[in-house]
């Protein structure tokens, strides 16, 4: 009789493990899937989007004499709209083309500037050197400017946050 009891008990105690986990199982697989719609936006690449330059025709500038624009991007990062404030650098070129690059240097991402007097962008960081077209004159950058994605609608000059050859392909 007592042998029966032990049975007993040790079979109740066998039944209550595998309610358990199978309780366990439902738990993991039901919350899996909301955790995944909370966390997503976590691990999504930045938004690109476009946002406004200018008009093109107050872009009077003279040829190989950059100009500096701030640009704002307003993009989607997790939860939150967030503005990116950029730089676009516009360099007319002697046949009238328009460039659009960006600040960034290529080395290591220090924010470059213009020098008239040498005709050059400087870097401040390591003395990376580039002409008015973005090439590479001096100093370590691997390559030249990076220029921004854009176009030109209605008078209006639009730039993507994103560069025309940017190997990531997300927004910057
Ligand atoms: S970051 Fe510009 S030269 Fe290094």
């Amino acid at each position: 009789m007592a042998k029966s009891s032990e049975e007993s008990s040790s079979r109740r105690t066998f039944m209550m493990v595998i309610i358990g986990l199978i309780s366990s199982i439902i738990g993991v697989a039901l919350t899996i899937p909301v955790l995944g719609v909370v966390l997503s936006p976590l691990f999504r690449k930045r938004d690109i989007v476009w946002t406004k330059l200018g008009k093109f025709s107050d872009l009077e500038i003279k040829p190989l004499a950059p100009k500096f624009i701030p640009v704002y991007f307003k993009v989607k990062e997790g939860w939150s709209v967030n503005t990116l404030p950029r730089q676009v650098i516009v360099v007319k070129t002697i046949g009238g083309k328009f460039l659009f690059f960006s600040n960034q240097c290529t080395h290591l991402g220090c924010p470059i500037h213009w020098v008239p007097a040498r005709q050059k962008f400087l870097c401040p960081c390591h003395g990376g050197m580039f002409n008015a077209l973005g090439e590479v004159v001096g100093g370590p950058p691997p390559r030249p400017l990076y220029k921004w994605v854009h176009k030109i609608e209605n008078d209006a000059v639009y730039i993507q946050n994103k560069f025309i050859d940017n190997p990531k392909d997300r927004g910057i």
